[in-house]
């Protein structure tokens, strides 16, 4: 599994007590050892955060992994060596941090089966769960512990991810430092201050994929009424997204100043971005990402239902 390297290009809305750059250290725990890592749930996320870390050369001994899928259970042991339970108690006992990685509508019913060791054991806990609240999390375990919210994104599982994290107020900066670190093992991890607004990262990064992926099905079907053979659409579109999304993260210019720097006046280029404009372009992604928002906000309401 190839990894991106895991740096920090532009970021609005860092919090000042968070961490802001965490480098990897060979031990962060009390007395020493490496923290022990207890992955609930072993479908995507926790297969692209254990490759992740364990190619950063974090002990797999050190890893726990529990589900109801035995095949996917088999794999990730077999594929990094970690330990795997069938039972989430047995994987989260004597574990420091606990990854929540099963779908939104099992996490409550997990929270309530391990609510009585997370009382006694007080880990650090870090929620996936989509549209899912820290309060949600913390009332369904129901003890006074460390939450970290976070919202990575599908690249996880090229090592590409983007992720948004927000913590509650039980959380120490060691601890938002290890959740940092547990996502930079598979991308980019910034803080948000405002825990509302991870349902603006949702519909921004969480979905972003998709608007990517639809933005080539367009640009490839454009072409292929041009003419151009869909096989070499595909490939130059595709190349052509990762050629544009490099020169964004290695840059260190913006968007606009990139964007103008291949736009002539009066030439191809313009042309097209004029259509765009007159179109409502801009207006039509401001108008599905602010309904992308709102619809995260209602699904996330619905869970207290
Ligand atoms: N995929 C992404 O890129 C992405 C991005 C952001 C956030 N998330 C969030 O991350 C979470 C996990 O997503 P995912 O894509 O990894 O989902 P996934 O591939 O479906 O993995 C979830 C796993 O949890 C298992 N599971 C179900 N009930 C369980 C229980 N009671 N105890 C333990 N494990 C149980 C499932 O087993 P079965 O196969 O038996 O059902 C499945 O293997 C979700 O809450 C999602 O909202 C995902």
């Amino acid at each position: 599994m190839a990894h991106a390297s895991a740096v920090v290009y532009r970021d609005v809305h860092l919090s000042a007590q968070r961490p802001q750059t965490v480098t990897q250290a060979p031990s962060d725990h009390p007395d020493g050892t490496m923290p022990r890592i207890a992955f609930i749930g072993s479908g995507n996320v926790a297969r692209s955060l254990i490759g992740g870390l364990v190619a950063l050369g974090v002990p797999a001994s050190t890893i726990a992994v529990s589900g109801t899928n035995a095949r996917l259970r088999a794999s990730l042991a077999d594929d990094f060596g970690v330990r795997v339970h069938r039972d989430n108690q047995d994987a989260a006992r004597d574990a420091d941090i606990w990854v929540l990685a099963v779908k939104p509508q099992v996490l409550r019913v997990v929270c309530e089966e391990l609510s009585a060791l997370a009382r006694e054991q007080r880990p650090l806990i870090v929620s996936v769960a989509a549209g899912i609240t820290i309060a949600q999390v913390e009332r369904w375990l129901d003890a006074d512990v460390a939450v970290v919210r976070a919202m990575p994104n599908t690249p996880a599982l090229l090592g590409a991810s983007a992720t948004a994290l927000c913590a509650n107020p039980h959380a120490s900066s060691a601890q938002c430092a290890q959740a940092q670190r547990l996502f930079e093992a598979v991308g980019i991890a910034l803080w948000v201050d405002d825990e509302t607004l991870m349902d603006t990262v949702t519909a921004t990064s969480g979905s972003g994929p998709a608007y990517v992926f639809a933005l080539v099905e367009a640009m490839q079907a454009a072409a292929q009424a041009q003419g151009l053979p869909s096989s070499i659409a595909q490939a130059l579109i595709a190349q052509t997204i990762l050629g544009a999304g490099r020169m964004l993260c290695e840059s260190g210019e913006d968007a606009a100043t990139l964007r103008l720097r291949v736009t002539s006046p009066g030439g191809v280029t313009a042309e097209a971005l004029k259509c765009f404009e007159a179109g409502g372009f801009r207006e039509l992604i401001a108008k599905g990402i602010a309904a992308a928002t709102a619809r995260g906000a209602e699904l996330s309401a619905q869970n207290d239902a």
